[in-house]
């Protein structure tokens, strides 16, 4: 049996004062609960000190895809480690849509966290215009490749993958988990074209929109193996159901 996962992605959300309250509310509540926050670069000292020696990891959203040097403004993985982090989010859809982030360079960035002993959270997922014009599969299946073809698809048993569809995401437009659970059988059928056990170790989260209310039938899916949670992360309360809907 695969583990679920639950990870937050903070986004560019909260302050010292804010996320003090949010960890110091979602560290007890989540005592035993295997889960993970993505805050911003800022706040990872602070994830860090809160969260050491209990069962949340943290990790980044980013990082850069080159390890040292003068690249002024961006975060090596090797920096992130110096936190602590275990996780990093690549290629989510707002880095690769509001930072032009193209499947080339996901994958380079994917590449730099393992290399590093990060495990990279890699984001793919369809826009709205991309999933009505019935090609869904075909942008997954891209964004996928271009890791395999530069990492192999050895690497995936040291990565977790999330389906964000782009038109779920802080909409409020949640994937029926019908819908979620075609696109990741899809990605583990591919994976395990070429590596069953791989395939069938891979964690695939579905990220856009997961709240308390829906993340139960989400995680009974049989290929749904957790989330990636943006707003829903913010909230204690919310988050904490969303972990124990998936430790069930
Ligand atoms: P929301 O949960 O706010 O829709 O965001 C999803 C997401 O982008 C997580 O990475």
């Amino acid at each position: 049996m695969r583990k679920k996962l639950v990870a937050g992605n903070w986004k560019m959300h909260g302050s010292l004062v804010e996320n003090a309250a949010l960890l110091a509310a979602i560290k007890p509540a989540l005592q035993g609960i295997e889960a993970a926050v993505c805050v911003p670069f800022p706040y990872l000292g602070q994830a860090q000190a809160a969260l050491a020696g209990s069962s949340i990891a943290w990790g980044a959203q980013n990082l850069s895809e080159q390890t040292k040097g003068a690249f002024t403004g961006e975060v090596s993985a090797a920096m992130l480690v110096d936190f602590g982090c275990r996780y990093v989010i690549v290629g989510h859809s707002e880095r690769r849509s509001l930072y032009g982030e193209s499947d080339e360079l996901v994958a380079k960035k994917y590449m730099a966290a393992q290399a590093a002993g990060l495990t990279p959270i890699l984001c793919v997922g369809e826009l709205l215009a991309e999933r009505e014009a019935g090609v869904t599969e075909a942008v997954v299946a891209r964004q996928l490749d271009a890791v395999i073809a530069a990492a192999g698809v050895a690497s995936l048993a040291r990565a977790v993958v999330a389906y964000e569809p782009v038109w779920a995401i802080g909409t409020g437009k949640t994937a029926t988990p019908e819908q979620a659970q075609a696109v990741h059988a899809f990605i583990r059928s591919k994976v395990a074209a070429l590596d069953v056990g791989v395939a069938a170790g891979l964690v695939i989260q579905y990220g856009g929109s997961v709240k308390a209310s829906n993340a139960a039938e989400l995680f009974i899916q049989p290929d749904i193996d957790g989330g990636l949670i943006g707003g829903a992360s913010l909230v204690a309360d919310e988050f904490v159901a969303i972990c124990r809907a998936a430790a069930k």
